[in-house]
């Protein structure tokens, strides 16, 4: 029997995500029949190359979906929330890198590993969570499922290209001219509602996208709600801190973690070693953890420090680390595209 092939959209090609989705399209050798590669109109006419063929770069129109059975977006969530309906009403199933449609209850939010089971809830759009709430679910769940969690404390230590391939050239440029003793001038970062900017060179800042009213900024109420929603416990109680770091890729998560019930941590250490997706690096008499350069270009999240807490015995330290571009946003949806693949065939 012959295999189904589809006619797949990306949408965002020419950026950071979408680059990595393309190349594990054809590094997984996904069914693919027409390939579209959609973006805005100031990149159309890019060339990529696919399987050795070239493909041109289109603008993403509302008519960009015709015949098109599975569309992956990541271009903003301006631009999801603009044409992913005209992509379902064209009959594709869209799986989206944005924040468009993540907490709409109508939405699954997926990740493979946690909750594949949610996929098939969709009614046409199938949300990709936040790449720091995607390594944090992966590493937590199967304690989740064994102890159940009360209370999480994280704080991020996120790369540039979380913030695209403009804040990468941004934090090369800054520590190119502080290394050569020029003034260092600020222009992307931190994405934010203001025009400040600040540095990211040589420098760590406190806020990862638009301050909210409750004082804490959009990418850690990102963390709070999609962990909760994913997890399927709205009781867990989570408080996140955010912070960009000068590392090209890879976010990093110091985690502090409580318990409902008491845990022994070689079981712990099993159930990490042993949950889908997930690497355990636990070896300080070697100084071994888990590193940004190691996660970096890597499928997996990556899982170590741990250590009971010293005032709270049902208390957990964890540092976890993953690459933001895959396991963060696009190896998490060419998983999801290739179980929907199957479902499709
Ligand atoms: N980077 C990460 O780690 C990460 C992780 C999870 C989710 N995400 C989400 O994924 C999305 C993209 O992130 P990124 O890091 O890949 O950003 P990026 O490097 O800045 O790329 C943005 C892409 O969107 C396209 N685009 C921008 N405006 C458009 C429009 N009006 N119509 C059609 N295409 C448009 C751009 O095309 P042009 O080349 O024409 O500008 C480019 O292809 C964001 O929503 C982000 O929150 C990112």
């Amino acid at each position: 029997m012959s295999q189904k092939l589809f006619n797949v959209a990306v949408v965002g090609a020419t950026g950071a995500v979408g680059e990595q989705i393309i190349g594990l399209l054809e590094k997984r050798d996904f069914p693919i029949n027409e390939l579209k590669l959609l973006s805005s109109a100031r990149s159309a006419g890019t060339r990529i190359m696919f399987k050795g063929k070239e493909y041109t770069v289109e603008e993403a129109t509302p008519d960009s979906f015709k015949g098109i059975e599975i569309a992956l977006f990541s271009a903003g969530g301006e631009v999801s929330k603009l044409l992913a309906p005209h992509a379902v009403e064209s009959g594709a199933v869209c799986i989206d890198n944005t924040n468009a449609f993540r907490m709409d209850p109508e939405t699954p939010l997926v990740v493979p590993e946690v909750n594949m089971d949610k996929v098939s809830e969709h009614k046409g759009i199938i949300a990709n969570p936040n790449c720091s709430t995607i390594q944090l679910v992966a590493a937590l769940a199967p304690l989740q499922d064994r102890y159940g969690i009360s209370r999480i404390i994280v704080s991020t230590y996120q790369a540039v290209s979380g913030a695209g391939t403009r804040a990468i050239d941004e934090m090369l440029r800054q520590t190119r001219e502080a290394l050569d003793g020029h003034d260092v001038i600020p222009d992307i970062l931190p994405v934010g509602s203001l025009p400040v900017k600040h540095q990211i060179a040589f420098n760590a800042i406190p806020q990862i996208d638009k301050f909210q009213d409750n004082g804490y900024t959009l990418e850690e109420m990102k963390m709070v709600r999609e962990t909760k929603k994913i997890l399927g416990d709205d009781s867990i109680e989570v408080t996140a801190t955010c912070v960009r770091i000068p590392v090209v890729y890879g976010h990093s998560e110091s985690v502090y973690v409580e318990l409902k019930n008491d845990y022994e941590m070689e079981e712990v250490r099993k159930l990490i070693a042993e949950a889908p997706g997930v690497t355990l690096v636990d070896d300080p008499a070697s100084q071994l953890y888990p590193l940004a350069t190691i996660a970096a270009g890597k499928p997996d999240v990556f899982v170590g420090r741990l250590r009971r807490d010293l005032g709270h015995a049902r208390g957990l330290n964890l540092w976890i680390v993953s690459d933001n571009l895959l396991k963060g946003a696009a190896w998490n949806a060419v998983q999801i595209a290739e179980y929907i693949a199957i479902e499709m065939e």
